[in-house]
């Protein structure tokens, strides 16, 4: 199978993790993708969603689905998105696709977030993927210089500029075994919006696509 045959293969499995009637909250990038066409296929059984991006909301609404304000929601019972790589606790690295902040704040308020994958993102150690950074544009030096004082080589993604008109560094060379004090300790960065560690609040399932199937991983 090809890897998009994969990820259209986790998509597909995680339309079974979606409730009846309710708003769930949807991620961003090409396995999301394939997730929101299906859920375009069962438009008539949500009752919305709230999107993780500009670029899914409007993929979303393209096929009907109603968008909610964030705002307007205390709590969503489920959040599903993918990953540039996850580890057997089920924390990863995301920001691939540098939605990275929206993406975190909507997995906040989901009870459950479902994480989509094709098998070659899951890793033992955390941090071949170049850590994405979301940082206020007049601080990105300031915080290259404490990412390099990490033991990071930062790199500034130019020409990329995020839904919220911030820029992305992306910080190669880390070996994350302790992904949320490292999480905690870049967030503490002034001028760092947040990064891409999704380990304070990991997934709680993860479908894992592989060559045998779709493998579904719970944390314990
Ligand atoms: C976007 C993300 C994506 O979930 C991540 O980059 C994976 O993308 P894809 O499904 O295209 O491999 O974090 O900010």
């Amino acid at each position: 199978m090809t890897q998009d045959e994969l990820k259209q293969a986790v998509a597909e499995a995680a339309l079974a993790h979606v409730p009846e009637g309710e708003i769930i909250g949807v991620g961003t990038g090409s396995t999301a993708n394939f997730f929101i066409d299906g859920l375009g296929r069962m438009r008539d059984r949500i009752k919305g969603a709230v999107a993780s991006s500009e670029g899914s909301a409007t993929r979303l609404a393209a096929l009907g689905i109603p968008l909610f304000d964030l705002n307007e929601i205390e709590s969503l019972s489920v959040y599903v998105d993918g990953a540039d790589e996850i580890d057997a606790q089920l924390c990863m690295i995301k920001g691939g696709g540098a939605a990275l902040t929206r993406e975190k704040i909507v997995a906040a308020v989901a009870q459950r977030f479902v994480c989509i994958c094709d098998a070659s993102k899951k890793v033992p150690v955390l941090g071949r993927f170049p850590l994405p950074v979301e940082v206020i544009p007049m601080a990105r030096m300031q915080v290259a210089r404490a990412l390099v004082a990490l033991g990071g080589r930062p790199v500034w993604r130019e020409g990329v500029v995020t839904d919220n008109g911030n820029v992305i560094l992306d910080v190669h060379g880390l070996s994350i075994t302790d992904p949320v004090g490292l999480e905690l300790q870049i967030n503490q960065i002034v001028g760092v919006v947040t990064n891409g560690l999704f380990a304070a609040r990991p997934a709680d399932v993860l479908l894992l696509g592989t060559a045998n199937g779709v493998q579904t991983l719970k944390r314990d």
